[in-house]
This record gives structure tokens, sequence and C-alpha cells, in this order.
């Protein structure tokens, strides 16, 4: 059976809508008369591996920090398996929607009390062996546990901050620029990491990445931003054989420090 399906693309089966957003419009924090973006619109379906794209200042953050609730749009809509974010409890969607900072923020108390968190939260064991193989998936297996997380390196605490957020298996991740201050070595422990953690739980995600190498290793589709909107939603290859738009075609383009592009 033939359908068509949220990107516009044909395919075998029909999967449920997860996470949908429309008309999304947010204005800059400094003046509510420039516009920052507008008619955001997108839907995420269940194993959805999306990356965002687009240059500098076009307000990927600011969108994801929206789609967790941590920010307000101007205008528009959010719905989490159909129902508005309106009638959500924060804390309850936040448990759904996760969003991982660039600069992980680390809570009081030792590397364990922020691993533990969650569990202390919402109840539920603390699974240690999880733990312990994350932790080592991450290349942090030689971690001293009671050290006080405050005095993490940066890409530590982000491995942290991400460990922290798995085990608390929501349905999508929001991942932002997570291994942009780890070495080459732990970027790829991460992002196999999380090539599994997809596989095995099917978690839907959101990464925005500025590396256009890893763009196309860890997406089935690109949301690309530019021109204070979301541009073009494509798959992956599409969008990095044949862009949609000038824009997009410019961006592939531009000798950025995030390394020449290969697919193979
Ligand atoms: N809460 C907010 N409300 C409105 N504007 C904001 C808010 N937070 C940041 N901004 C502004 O929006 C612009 C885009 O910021 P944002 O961090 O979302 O961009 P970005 O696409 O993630 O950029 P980068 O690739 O550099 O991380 C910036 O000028 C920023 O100052
Ligand atoms: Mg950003």
């Amino acid at each position: 059976m033939i359908y068509i399906n949220f990107h516009g693309k044909r395919g075998a089966s029909i999967l449920p809508k997860l996470l949908e957003f429309e008309q999304l419009k947010k204005s800059h924090a400094n003046s509510s008369e420039t516009l920052l973006f507008n008619k955001v619109s997108a839907a995420l379906a269940c194993h959805d591996r999306i990356a965002l794209l687009g240059t500098s200042g076009q307000g990927k953050s600011t969108l994801l920090r929206i789609l967790s609730l941590l920010d307000i749009a101007d205008e528009g809509d959010i719905r989490l398996e159909g129902v508005s974010s309106k009638q959500f409890d924060p804390i309850e969607w936040r448990m759904k929607i996760c969003y991982v900072a660039q600069q992980a923020v680390m809570l009081p108390g030792s590397v364990e009390d922020n691993l533990r968190t969650v569990h202390q939260l919402h109840h539920i064991p603390y699974d240690v062996q999880l733990v312990n193989k994350l932790l080592s998936q991450a290349g942090l297996e030689a971690i001293d546990l009671n050290k006080n997380a405050a005095d993490l390196s940066g890409g530590e605490k982000q491995r942290i901050a991400l460990i922290r957020s798995l085990l608390l298996r929501p349905k999508i991740l929001l991942l932002d620029e997570i291994t942009a201050s780890l070495d080459q070595s732990n970027a790829n422990r991460v992002e196999n990491m999380l090539q599994e953690w997809h596989r095995k739980e099917g978690t839907s995600i959101i990464w925005v990445t500025h590396q256009l190498e890893q763009a196309a290793r860890i997406s089935d589709y690109v949301w690309f931003m530019d021109n204070h909107t979301l541009l073009e939603r494509t798959s992956t290859d599409q969008f990095f054989e044949q862009p949609e738009t000038e824009l997009a075609r410019r961006y592939l383009q531009q000798p950025a420090d995030r390394g020449a592009l290969c697919l193979s």
C-alpha cells in the first residue's frame, strides 16, 4: 500500500503521529517587532531521526526549547499524540520530550546524584546495569561517581546530562549540538550510543548539528531553517544531493568549519 507520510514522501506503512506543531511564531527576545521565525510547521513520527540544520541565529535552539516547553511561542500550537501542550503539565511533557542543551546544567551534588535524579523525582527504580552500560558507551567508564558534578569538564557534563535524559526513556529526544565540545573519538562514541538507543528503544530524535557529515550519519530527514522559517523538510539523501531551495544550496556550499561532506 502506498501512502504519503508526514514528510510528503511515499512510504510503505502508516506511522502514528507523535508530535505535530503548526504555525509557530517567535519574535526576538529584545524586540517583539523583529521576527525570529514564523509559520514553522512540521510533524514527527515514531522512530523518526531528524537533523535540524541552518546557519547560526536561525532559531534552532529556540525551536527545540519551545518544543520542550522551556520557552513559549508567540503563536502556534504543539500537540503530542494529538493532545495540545496547553493541556499538559510542563513537567509531564518534559518527561516525554527531553531537551539536551549544548551547555549542560548539572544539579548540585555528585555525578551519581545527578544520574539518580530522574529516579528520585519520578519514583522509578535506578537501573545500575543500564547506567554502567551507558557510561561505558559514552567513554565515561572510569568516571568517579562520587565526584562533585560541578567539577566535571564541559564534555563530561554534556555526556552525564545526556545519560540523565536517556534514563527517563523519553519518547522524543531534542539534542542541541551535544557533541560540539567533544573530541572526535568521544563524539563517535556518543553517536554510536544514540544510534543503538534509537534502534532498541525507537526514540524519535531531533538533532541540531553544524557538522554535515554527522547530520548525514544520524538522520533520515533534514529540517532546514532559513529566511525566518522552516524552509525545507526532506529526506537526508535528497537534501544533500538535491536541495529544493537556493538558500539550502548555498548553505551546503559554505566552506564552514564543519568539514567536507562525505555521504559514502
Ligand atoms: N527566548 C528567546 N526569545 C526570543 N529570541 C531569542 C530567545 N533566545 C534566543 N533568542 C535570539 O534568537 C536568535 C536565535 O537564537 P538561537 O540560539 O535559537 O539560534 P540557533 O539557530 O540555535 O543558533 P546557533 O546555531 O548559533 O546555536 C538569537 O539572536 C538569540 O539572541
Ligand atoms: Mg543553537
